[in-house]
């Protein structure tokens, strides 16, 4: 091989090839992140249905709604009938609550997208969190603010442990609080 060509592979071609390889390994890295760890996860909902209205301007209680926050294993998403306690009458003209009257009166339930899921071999529940004081924006961002509900944090394992190991800079307002568990049999049962 002549010297000029071998330069020119080795200044230009190789320098662009290991650019090439970089950039797509940085674009894939940041188009997947979604996809790994759920962060920004805002999926289009049946019906157009705002917290920043409901639970932001009109300030309703999450538990109005989530009734299960406190009690149980599930913070649970309200059935049809929670919502037509208002909308019998409010706004009742407007097309997204004549769809919701549709799903009320036909007894089919909402197919809302669900946002937040932690693996089933996963063990998470609500009640053990909420009744320590830990807020909902601690976990879920503040929901008052969303249109949509969108993920404000990943839910991988790290995320967990991560809280767990250092409560105090993941939670807000609260003076004690224990560190939550880490040993593998708490979460994994
Ligand atoms: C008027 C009823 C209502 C109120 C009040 C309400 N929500 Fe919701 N929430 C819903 C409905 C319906 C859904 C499912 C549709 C959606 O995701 O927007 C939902 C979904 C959510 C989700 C996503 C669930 C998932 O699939 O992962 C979170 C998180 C949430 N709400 C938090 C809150 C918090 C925090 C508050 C209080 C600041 C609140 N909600 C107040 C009705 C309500
Ligand atoms: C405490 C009463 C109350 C509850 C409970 C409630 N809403 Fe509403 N909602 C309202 C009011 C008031 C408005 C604003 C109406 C207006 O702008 O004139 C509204 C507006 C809306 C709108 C926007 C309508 C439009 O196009 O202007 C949607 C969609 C909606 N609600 C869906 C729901 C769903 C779904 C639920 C149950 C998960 C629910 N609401 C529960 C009172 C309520
Ligand atoms: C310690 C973190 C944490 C706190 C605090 C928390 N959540 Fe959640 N939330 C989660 C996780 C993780 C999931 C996914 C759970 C699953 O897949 O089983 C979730 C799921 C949900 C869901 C989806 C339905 C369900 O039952 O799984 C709703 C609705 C919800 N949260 C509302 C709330 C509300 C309202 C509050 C405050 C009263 C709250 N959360 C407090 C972490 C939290
Ligand atoms: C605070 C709760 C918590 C503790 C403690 C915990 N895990 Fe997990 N683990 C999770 C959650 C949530 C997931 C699912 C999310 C994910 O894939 O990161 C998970 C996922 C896993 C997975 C599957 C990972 C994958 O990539 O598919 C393995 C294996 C695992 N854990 C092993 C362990 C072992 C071993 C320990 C003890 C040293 C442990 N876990 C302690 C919450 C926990
Ligand atoms: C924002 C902080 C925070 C996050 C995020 C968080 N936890 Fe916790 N968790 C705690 C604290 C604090 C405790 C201990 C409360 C106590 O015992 O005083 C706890 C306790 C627990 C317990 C023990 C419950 C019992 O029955 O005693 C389990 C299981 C658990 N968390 C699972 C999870 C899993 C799984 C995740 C992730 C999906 C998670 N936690 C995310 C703060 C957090």
């Amino acid at each position: 091989m002549k010297k000029s060509v071998l330069d020119y592979t080795l200044k230009i071609r190789l320098p662009l090839a290991l650019f090439v390889v970089a950039l797509t390994f940085i674009i894939t890295f940041y188009a997947s992140r979604t996809e790994r760890d759920g962060i920004g996860y805002e999926p289009e909902q049946p019906i157009n249905f705002s917290h920043k209205l409901h639970a932001g301007q009109m300030d309703i209680d999450c538990q109005y709604c989530h009734t299960g926050v406190e009690k149980s294993r599930h913070a649970l998403v309200p059935s049809v009938n929670i919502c037509m306690n208002c909308h019998t009458l409010a706004a009742k003209d407007k097309p997204e609550i004549i769809k919701l009257t549709e799903y009320y009166e036909t007894g089919r339930p909402i197919p809302w997208k669900r946002v937040h899921k932690v693996p089933e071999y996963a063990y998470f529940n609500h009640s053990v969190h909420v009744n320590k004081g830990i807020d909902c924006a601690d976990c879920h961002g503040d929901v008052r603010q969303m249109d949509v509900v969108k993920q404000a944090h990943g839910w991988t394992m790290t995320a967990c442990l991560d809280c767990h190991r250092n409560p105090h800079e993941n939670i807000s307002g609260l003076e004690k609080v224990k560190n939550g568990p880490t040993n593998c049999a708490a979460c994994h049962r």
